[in-house]
């Protein structure tokens, strides 16, 4: 027999970073009851990987932002896929999301004239990032945190993993997890769930994502049958750490360029000044990123296999205040003095544009019952994602989330989730407990192995077709997959749910990879290195029975009074 607790809510939000705390405090301004629940720990979210700055347009330091410019750079950025809908929200709203976070306690950086402190940032028309040093992402969970922590309307469940959706008559009506402290089997009974828990970059092998980003919300949705867009589309920051290994693909935050760093190769050429004359360092991601890869591939690269940044002429004083969590990182895992010495850096997996379909004003899956937002959810950032959108679009978005999943959950009632679910459920997560199966850590390395290798920076078909026959391969292999051990403080356990998660995304990734021939922002075809006007749209994956359908859709029409904040370039 297993041991079940059995939880009732009106909202069920899976994951507990910035986007999740976000939702769940409008949620709770709107009378539902929230449960929180997170495999990991309350706050302990990819969000702090946001260090440098939530992009809004305050024009605090420059007067000639605005959010229309904003809304122009979010789509220029998103090469023409992301739904303009979404983008002028962000743009609109981000400014009262960022006021609103200091009336509840974040203590941005002042401008002399003490207004916010706004930093540049790459691909940004004007300087627009608020921002809290290089800890901007850390203030921003803190003071949410501090919201909802002792609202007695919000119950959190630390280190719960979800392995299933339950559905009835098409509707999402909870879920069931496994406490990792208890052994418990829990059963959520709730009206609605938001699938909050980020991406998916631990699919790869050098990422900046912590333990917790193996796609498991996005598996959940897809498995549930949401549709899934845009799943060809990974970030890759332009600079991670590269050495020591064990820190490789930590983030160097884009704040050091914003702040003045300089790109070098070994040769000592500052190469940006070749591959972006006019915005150098601080041209968009994709572009910096790809130099970068160029430089280390055509052999200018440094004993480490990165690249140099340096900010170093700018002197102690400066960097200890715009960048202490930089300065304390490489002297702790490096033994580099940022303020003397030059850093190694290389691109690293950072964030998803891709996810779960939503509804802008909503943020609704095409699944009754079933919302998404943050990382999880698309439809925001397009081919690419500007630096700090990523923070005003969980402010923003996670605003809406919570008004959205809170008006469903009073349209609807509580299912009681069957007894013989709850069987199933527990059969098969045991099914994972014997002595001699097949090594779930073996298998992930495996597929992050070959993500990183053929889908990576620069991806082509016959790379992406590798890749797929190894995941074909692992998915054989797991069907024996399994650890000794019992249900609680079992890590091995948790390995396999995860690695059946990220297999699931990862194929998702690559056949959208495959599907798209061209290149568009963050996705560079090597056999296909052009945009191409035919494949301004967006792809989408569903799950019909055992069955993976895919469709394309065009994004929706831009109206004329934001056409005209646009380049001529839209049309190609
Ligand atoms: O570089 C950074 O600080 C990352 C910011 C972001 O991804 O938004």
């Amino acid at each position: 027999m297993t041991t079940t607790e059995t939880v009732k809510t009106d909202i069920l939000i899976v994951g507990a970073g910035g986007s999740g705390m976000r939702a769940a405090l409008e949620a709770i301004r709107h009378d539902a009851s929230v449960t929180i629940v997170s495999k990991s720990l309350l706050g302990k979210a990819h969000t702090v990987m946001a260090e440098g700055g939530i992009a809004a347009a305050l024009g605090d330091v420059d007067p000639e932002d605005n959010w229309k410019i904003h809304f122009k750079d979010t789509m220029v950025e998103g090469v023409y896929i992301s739904d303009w809908r979404f983008a002028e929200k962000l743009a609109k709203e981000a400014p009262d999301r960022v006021y609103e976070l200091e009336r509840m306690g974040a203590l941005f950086d002042r401008t002399p004239e003490k207004k916010i402190m706004q930093r540049a940032f790459g691909a940004h028309t004007y300087r627009r990032l608020c921002h809290v040093g290089d800890k901007t992402g850390l203030e921003l969970l803190r003071t949410l945190e501090d919201q909802i922590l002792h609202n007695e309307n919000v119950h959190v469940y630390d280190e719960v993993f979800i392995t299933k959706l339950v559905k009835n008559r098409g509707k999402v009506t909870g879920a069931i997890g496994l406490s990792m402290r208890t052994g418990k089997l829990m059963i959520f009974e709730s009206k609605a769930v938001l699938i909050a828990s980020g991406g998916c970059g631990r699919i790869f092998e050098v990422t900046s994502n912590s333990w917790e980003s193996t796609g498991d919300g996005l598996a959940l949705a897809f498995e549930g049958g949401a549709d899934m867009m845009d799943m060809e589309m990974m970030q890759f920051h332009p600079t991670g750490m590269v050495w020591p290994p064990g820190v490789r693909g930590l983030l160097v935050t884009e704040s050091i360029r914003g702040d003045g760093g300089f790109l070098y190769n070994s040769k000592g050429e500052r190469f940006m000044l070749r591959y972006s004359p006019q915005k150098k360092e601080l041209d968009a991601r994709d572009v910096v990123a790809r130099a970068i890869f160029n430089e280390i591939k055509e052999g200018r690269g440094t004993g480490h296999g990165g690249v140099y940044l340096d900010i170093s002429y700018k002197g102690k004083d400066f960097i200890m205040k715009k960048l202490p969590g930089m300065y304390m990182q490489f002297k702790e895992f490096a033994g580099i003095d940022i303020s003397k010495e030059k850093m190694e850096v290389a691109p690293t997996t950072h964030y998803f544009m891709g996810g779960i379909k939503v509804d802008p004003d909503t943020t609704s899956s095409s699944v009754g019952g079933l919302f998404a937002v943050g990382e999880a959810a698309s439809g925001v950032h397009g081919a690419n994602r500007l630096g700090g959108n990523s923070l005003a679009d969980l402010l923003v978005f996670g605003k809406y989330a919570g008004i959205g999943v809170s008006e469903y959950a009073k349209k609807s009632e509580l299912q009681e989730i069957q007894k013989e679910t709850v069987e199933r459920e527990a059969d098969r997560i045991k099914s994972f407990l014997k002595k001699d199966g097949t090594n779930p850590y073996t298998l992930t390395e495996k597929l992050r192995k070959t993500m990183s290798e053929n889908v990576g920076i620069e991806r082509e078909e016959k790379g992406l077709m590798k890749a797929l026959s190894t995941i074909e391969e692992i998915k054989k292999e797991y069907k024996n997959v399994g650890v000794g051990g019992g249900l609680n403080f079992n890590p091995g356990l948790l390995q396999c749910f995860e690695l059946h998660n990220m297999l699931t995304i990862a194929e998702l990734i690559v056949k959208g990879a495959l599907l798209r021939k061209e290149s568009r922002g963050a996705h560079f075809r090597l056999d296909y290195p052009k945009k191409s006007r035919e494949w301004k749209k967006n792809i989408v994956f569903r799950k019909s029975g055992e069955k993976l359908e895919s469709y394309t859709s065009q994004p929706p029409e831009i109206p004329s009074y934001l056409l005209e904040t646009l380049p001529e370039e839209r049309y190609d």
